[in-house]
């Protein structure tokens, strides 16, 4: 269905890296308003809605499922809420492009439903592995079936009645907890997912946002099944894992002084600031405020030169989507940077380890894949060509090295940088990059 598309870059040194720039709408964020707006009694009005492809899927999704959504327009949402039983069965199978939030997120949801839903993905998606969600939802109660190697399509029976129970999740998934609070929303009795790290969130603040009690306790969250959301207006802030790319592109660029406006900096997402300081970045956090549910602070980053770092365990899943931009830093710093207990860079868009280890090579740097991690020895960053395999994040993390580079970089198979920021080559040339479509 989809055609044949072959955007590549052509990226190169520019200039210093300077200005303001507010980057897109949060996609975690986005992607959760859709969600509970349409679950919730009555009008939720959004704004700095992310319009990239992955937002889009799961807004697609929900008109298919008959709910009434205006927008977006520059940013603006209104979703017409069906309360929590108002959905109707989709006429066809959900089509979740790249998103995997989407698809985890929406199994939970669907997992509740008196009907049945099919949800299919692109060639990435296709390939990405869903027992993390289904095996739980089984033990609720769910009928769930994926493909025989645990990845999708998946196969929602719909009609179960959900029991509550405690999930201690032996992965550090936001998904995974997200999946299991929106089962749980149907469920009898009380849905407990206990953490082994702190994971992003912001489903738990959305839930409160939309008056549905839930009960967090250190490393464990809770809700009872059978409440109501109430609608409520959610303004979504700049998504920090776009910024990253320019918080890496300031910090590597000499002369730069760059502004990020308007970014979320909820804690359990700003490991990137914290591993980036670490490595002698100087990134200044400024006017912090509350929008809604979510911390947001302007971000000031200025040139500095940066060393390589043993990082930190504990950050890992703080600043599990910024890897792919961090390695870039990495191998502009001086000295060896040392990531480890991050296998789950293997299962995102790419397998993200060695998907950078190759292009990093391919541009002249020492990396070293590991099973759970990698060796990165700052370098000379000297050009060529790399291949993003689909990734919108390696895609854009090899922009940000060109802006260092001898030579230029070009960068195969860029198109779904739309899944995540669009308008990201010309927000990029608006603060100094020299970057360009080819
Ligand atoms: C997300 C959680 C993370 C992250 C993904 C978005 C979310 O995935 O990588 O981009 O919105 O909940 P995991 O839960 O698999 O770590």
């Amino acid at each position: 269905m989809s055609q044949e598309k072959s955007i590549s870059f052509i990226a190169k040194q520019g200039a210093a890296i300077t200005g303001e720039l507010r980057v897109p709408g949060d996609k975690s964020i986005s992607h959760r308003s859709i969600m509970l707006g349409a679950l919730a009694e009555g009008v939720t009005n959004v704004e700095g809605f992310l319009e990239g492809e992955d937002a889009l899927a799961t807004l697609n999704a929900f008109r298919a499922m008959g709910v009434v959504i205006e927008g977006p327009d520059q940013g603006k949402v209104s979703i017409q809420g069906v309360g929590l039983h108002g959905l109707q069965a989709p006429q066809a199978a959900l089509y979740l492009g790249n998103s995997g939030t989407s698809m985890r997120l929406l199994s939970g949801l669907l997992a509740g439903q008196d009907f049945a839903a099919i949800l299919t993905g692109d060639e990435s998606l296709s390939k990405r592995p869903m027992r993390r969600v289904t095996e739980p939802l089984a033990r609720m109660g769910a009928g769930i079936i994926t493909a025989d190697d645990g990845s999708p399509p998946l196969q929602i029976r719909g009609g179960c009645e959900l029991e509550g129970f405690h999930y201690p999740m032996p992965v550090a998934s936001a998904q995974v907890k997200s999946c299991l609070l929106l089962a749980g929303l149907y469920a009898k009795g009380t849905t407990v997912v206990t953490e082994p790290a702190p994971t992003r969130d912001h489903t738990e603040r959305m839930l409160q946002g939309f008056s549905y009690p839930v009960d967090v306790c250190g490393s464990q969250v809770s809700l009872d099944g059978g409440g109501k959301l109430q609608a409520c207006n959610i303004e979504v802030p700049a998504d920090i894992s776009s910024a990253a790319f320019f918080l890496v592109a300031a910090s590597i660029v000499p002369g730069s002084d760059l502004m990020l406006q308007h970014v979320g900096i909820n804690p359990t997402r700003t490991g990137v600031i914290t591993i980036l300081r670490k490595m002698g970045a100087d990134i200044q956090v400024l006017n912090e405020r509350l929008v809604g549910a979510e911390p947001v602070a302007d971000l000031r980053v200025r040139y500095a030169p940066l060393r390589g770092i043993q990082i930190p365990q504990d950050q890992v899943p703080l600043a599990i989507d910024e890897f792919p931009v961090l390695f870039i830093a990495a191998a502009c710093a001086e000295g060896e940077t040392v990531l480890s207990g991050a296998e789950e860079l293997r299962v995102k868009e790419s397998d993200r380890i060695q998907v950078m280890a190759d292009g990093l090579q391919d541009v002249g740097i020492q990396a070293d894949p590991t099973v759970d991690g990698i060796r990165i020895v700052g370098g000379i960053i000297e050009g060529g060509e790399v291949h993003s395999h689909g990734d919108h994040r390696i895609a854009m993390s090899f922009a940000v090295a060109a802006q260092r580079a001898q030579n230029s970089i070009i960068i195969h198979d860029c198109d779904n940088v739309a899944t995540s920021f669009p308008g990201f080559v010309d927000a990029a040339a608006s603060v100094g990059f020299n970057l360009a479509e080819c």
